[in-house]
């Protein structure tokens, strides 16, 4: 089965073409193409992503990356005369109402190519920025007008946690079902989650952040140290830099509800605390900010660490599952290793750091993972949902 995939949820324009083939609850994905176009430079300055210009800029990638993702997975043929009925060009007009521009270029894309060889589109439904997934969802449906095949809408947590249990490489990864019960933790830039994997596919939220999500705290505490967006990644450069020079510690920052005997979080005190060391420093030096990046680093890990061990313990959970932006920072990862190594049987999931921030592949492998059943559904059913969870799908 080809499965064309569209991610459109946050600053991210990622669309993937995937080959599957499934035996019993195997699943094996061959990427035929896929790319993916950041608009992370765009929103640095406004120092966070900006959801009109994140809309408006996936508006006008979709259609280009199509193009690129169908030539260079060699199913782009050019058409002599159009394939789509003028009656279905109408009521892709209609769907693109809100798209002037994406329905202009689609036209163009319908005019002159043939319909390719794929037999469903996935596209993230939530969570997200609500404008920013609706043109992800509407161009959805209108390629599947033209394309007379099914939508398969993908919650995007489901698509990281599908992203974490791809194992292989080169293009070619399998998903099976982990040992359960499963414990996800969700750590993105609008996320922070505990979820419970009892049944397969089934997903029980059993912890989450009652303010910011983890990125964000890496994300405000970089802006306040005058880093650019994203912040996860500079802090984490600045942190280790600290580590390897064996700077002295000399600031410290909170735990938050760190022994809480609850499987929440809490990170907007973080970046509170952050503000007021930077104030009272004044003007940082390169090392001050190597070291306060470091406190910052070491103070995410260890709630993230202690919670996790947390539920792993109550639930009794095999399989631990890692992934979010925020499961890029190496040093979390190697907490979360040492976490693991405590407990004999439990094994441990990462994505790639490529497949950890949103992609379109991953929508493309939360889809594969699902192909024991019909998610299809009606068009004029099909919406965006920004606040989706992962329970409701
Ligand atoms: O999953 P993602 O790409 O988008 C959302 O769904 O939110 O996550 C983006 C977040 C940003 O907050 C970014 O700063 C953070 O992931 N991030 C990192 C690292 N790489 C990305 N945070 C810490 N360390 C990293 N290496
Ligand atoms: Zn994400």
């Amino acid at each position: 089965m080809k499965i064309f995939a569209i991610e459109t949820s946050c600053d991210e324009t990622g669309i993937a073409l995937v080959e599957t083939t499934s035996q019993k609850s195997e699943v094996s994905i061959k990427v035929l193409s896929d790319s993916l176009l950041s608009q992370a430079m765009l929103h640095a300055e406004y120092g966070g992503v900006y959801p009109t210009l994140a809309k408006r800029e996936h508006a006008k990638n979709l259609v280009p990356l199509t193009l690129e993702v169908l030539k260079k997975a060699k199913m782009l043929t050019q058409a002599e005369t159009p394939e789509v009925p003028r009656e279905i060009i109408g009521e892709i007009k209609e769907q693109l109402e809100r798209e002037p521009e994406l329905f202009v270029q689609m036209a163009m894309l319908l005019a002159q190519t043939k319909k390719p060889d794929i037999d469903t589109i996935a596209v993230t439904r939530g969570p997200g920025l609500e404008p920013a997934l609706w043109v992800g969802v509407n161009f959805a449906k209108a390629l599947s007008l033209a394309w007379g095949i099914p939508v398969v809408p993908i919650n995007h947590m489901e698509g990281h946690v599908a992203a974490a249990l791809a194992t292989g490489s080169e293009g070619e990864y399998e998903i099976a079902p982990p040992k359960l019960p499963a414990l996800a933790l969700l750590i993105s830039g609008g996320h922070t989650e505990l979820v419970l994997i009892n049944d397969w596919l089934k997903y029980e939220k059993i912890g989450s952040t009652r303010d910011d999500a983890v990125g964000e705290a890496f994300d405000k505490s970089a802006r306040l140290l005058g880093l650019p967006y994203p912040g996860g990644p500079e802090i984490s450069k600045l942190a280790r830099a600290a580590r390897d020079e064996s700077l002295e510690q000399p600031y410290s920052l909170p735990r938050p509800m760190i022994d809480t005997d609850n499987l929440d979080f809490s990170f907007s005190g973080l970046k509170t605390a952050v503000r007021n060391m930077v104030q009272e420093i004044g003007d940082p030096t390169d090392e001050q900010k190597k070291q306060v990046a470091r406190e910052l680093e070491d103070a995410i890990a260890e709630v993230l660490v202690a919670k996790t061990k947390r539920a792993i313990d109550e639930y009794g959970i095999q399989t631990l599952i890692v992934s979010g932006g925020v499961s890029a920072n190496t040093h979390i990862r190697s907490e979360l290793e040492k976490v693991v190594q405590e407990y004999e049987d439990t094994k441990l999931f990462f994505p790639t750091p490529k497949l950890a921030t949103d992609n379109g592949l991953m929508i493309a492998f939360a889809a594969a993972m699902n192909n024991s059943r019909d998610l299809s559904v009606q068009l004029d059913e099909l919406t965006a949902s920004g606040n989706l969870s992962l329970s409701s799908r």
